[in-house]
């Protein structure tokens, strides 16, 4: 039997399930084009936002036993001087090119999402974990449903095009932050971004990152990350997006037997390189072969039945 690894999000079909993941080396148009040489059945440029901005000081990134710990704090070039990379990725990737976007306040991310839509990209990945600088606390978009819905509500109205809510993992239910962003208008939802963790040098006693505290990402968020999807796949009907830690053809089946109908990959290709994607489509190819499944549609939340 050969077994057939493309899939569709919403009505884009995809060659194969893997996704280049935002922000690990979709920084510029030609690194996208590099993932897509390479396998990926899509990519994800890095998060764009309202205006310039530097990020944050290094060290950002540090590895420890389970993955990585990064607080890049979101540098990027702003949207009226980053269309002309994701135009140049749209027209030479040869596969599909979802911007991804973020905003400080809700009304940023109408106004880039309305930016970004003049392009015409098929989707549009919306990344809420970014701080609120609008609320006392300045706590990500993704961890309170209110913020999270309006924001998705504002960019379904300023644009037509589909839009994926990206979801954090440390809330206390996802379902509930899920089902707000689908009843919001989410076309589709994609779970999960990095988890909050600190790695302190003991010697020095002092935290590694210049910005003390980032985001986990790798194998060690794994588990969480399937967790999400399942329970999403439980509340929602719209489709899901797997991210975190996916690093085999395996990882990315338990992520599709969960729920998911794709997957993004990021850290991974610091462990096998930038032809992870079409390692673990091929990986992807030779579990469903070796155990019957002819297609992607038919693992689709396969753990639930
Ligand atoms: C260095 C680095 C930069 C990232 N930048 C972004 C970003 O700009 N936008 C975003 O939505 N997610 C960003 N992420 C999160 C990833 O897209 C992904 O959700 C997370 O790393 C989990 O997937 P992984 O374990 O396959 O890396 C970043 C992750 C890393 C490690």
């Amino acid at each position: 039997m050969t077994a057939d690894i493309s899939t569709k999000i919403l009505n884009v079909k995809l060659a194969n399930p893997t996704i280049l993941a935002s922000g690990i080396i979709g920084v510029s148009g030609a690194a996208c084009c590099y993932a897509a040489k390479n396998g990926a059945g899509a990519v994800i440029p890095k998060s764009i936002g309202p205006k310039e901005r530097e990020g944050h000081n290094n060290p950002i990134l540090v590895e420890f036993k389970g993955g990585f710990l990064n607080a890049v704090g979101l540098p990027n070039a702003g949207i009226d001087n980053s269309l002309g990379e994701i135009e140049f990725a749209m027209k030479n990737a040869g596969v599909p090119v979802i911007p991804s976007i973020f905003g400080g306040t809700k009304e940023e991310f109408g106004m880039v999402a309305e930016k970004m839509a003049t392009l015409k990209p098929q989707m549009i990945e919306v990344n809420l974990s970014c701080p609120n600088t609008a609320s006392d606390l300045g706590e990500a978009f993704a961890l309170s449903e209110t913020a999270a819905a309006e924001v998705i509500r504002i960019v379904k109205d300023k644009t037509k095009i589909p839009v994926i809510a990206k979801l954090a993992p440390n809330v206390p239910s996802i379902k509930k932050i899920a089902k707000a962003v689908e009843e919001a208008g989410a076309d589709a939802i994609s779970a999960v971004n990095t988890m909050p963790g600190m790695v302190i040098d003991v010697k020095t006693a002092k935290p590694v990152l210049h910005n003390k505290q980032g985001g986990v990402s790798g194998h060690a968020i794994k588990p969480v990350a399937v967790n999400c999807i399942y329970d999403i796949y439980e509340t929602v009907k719209i489709p899901i997006i797997g991210i975190g830690g996916v690093t085999t053809g395996e990882d990315a089946v338990e992520m599709i037997m969960a729920g998911a109908v794709a997957v993004e990959i990021g850290t991974a290709i610091y462990y096998r390189g930038i032809d992870v994607f079409r390692k673990v489509s091929d990986e992807i190819k030779l579990f469903m072969e070796e155990n019957g499944y002819s297609s992607i549609k038919l693992m689709v939340g396969k753990a639930h039945k």
